[in-house]
């Protein structure tokens, strides 16, 4: 039977529940599962990020963020992760950058940290979607967890202004309401990297290496030839509206002492 957290890491991948133990084979030759890793390391050199630190990474996936932010920050992090295949390589990679003692993954629905205090110097969540609500409900969350003068990051996106209503943008608003939903409760915005040239590069190598592997992985298992085929045209989709109508954003926040 299927889960609602399957379901919901479903959603997050833009996938069927069927092809979900597939992701780790098929997304094998991509940095991380969003493109975002440099534009995080940017967003929170740009705001400061003491070395030292401890971080938050919700829907942290593999842990490639996870990873590079203990290495370049001394970080001490924890992630919260659904997928245990995704817990499983991010458990491996930390081991083998021996970095496992200052990082942490906890397999499970992310909504379990919200029985932590606000002990972080930065909390993230990035390519994870509207899980704990809209984009304002989100930040009230995620600053629940944030130290006073924590910096909470976001990885989504916004609506080019003008932009037609469809379907396929549901989910965003324009700059300006998406960035008053940001600091709704008096945090600001202290940095951002909008559509980075290593996100563009990321997209390109998806491009290319998600249809390689699909055909691989058909060779082997015919049987989601169709939900493969599938997931493939929705990886095309996704690019063509963050290379058009969707502007991907990661953005870094600094908490209000309030
Ligand atoms: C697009 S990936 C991004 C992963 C990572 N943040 C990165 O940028 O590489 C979204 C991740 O969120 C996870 N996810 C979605 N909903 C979740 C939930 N309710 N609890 C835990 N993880 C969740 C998915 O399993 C997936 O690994």
């Amino acid at each position: 039977m299927t889960t609602a957290l399957e379901t919901e890491i479903a959603l997050a991948m833009e996938t069927e529940v069927t092809l979900l133990r597939h992701l780790p084979f098929l997304l094998q030759d991509l940095p991380s599962l969003s493109g975002d890793d440099q534009d995080v390391i940017d967003v929170l050199k740009e705001a400061g990020l003491p070395k030292g630190c401890a971080v938050l990474d919700l829907g942290c996936g593999r842990g490639d963020i996870t990873i590079r932010l203990a290495k370049a920050f001394d970080a001490h992090v924890t992630g919260f992760e659904g997928h245990t295949g995704f817990v499983r390589q991010a458990r491996q990679a930390a081991e083998a950058a021996g970095l496992s003692a200052r990082c942490r993954f906890v397999a499970g629905d992310l909504r379990g940290a919200f029985s932590e205090e606000a002990r972080y110097d930065a909390v993230l969540m990035v390519a994870v979607g509207p899980v704990l609500g809209d984009m304002a409900t989100t930040v009230g969350a995620l600053r629940t967890l944030t130290k006073p003068g924590g910096l909470i990051v976001i990885g989504d996106g916004y609506l080019e202004h003008g932009t037609p209503p469809t379907d396929a943008y549901v989910d965003y608003a324009d700059r300006a309401t998406t960035e008053a939903s940001l600091i709704r409760f008096g945090d600001t915005i202290v940095a951002r990297r909008e559509r980075s040239p290593t996100l563009a590069a990321f997209n390109d190598l998806t491009l290319t290496a998600v249809p390689r592997r699909a055909e691989d992985l058909k060779a082997k298992h015919p049987e989601i030839a169709a939900d493969l085929d599938a997931y493939v045209a929705r990886q095309i989709e996704e690019v063509a509206l963050m290379d058009g109508p969707v502007v991907p954003v990661t953005w870094a926040l600094r908490r209000a002492d309030g």
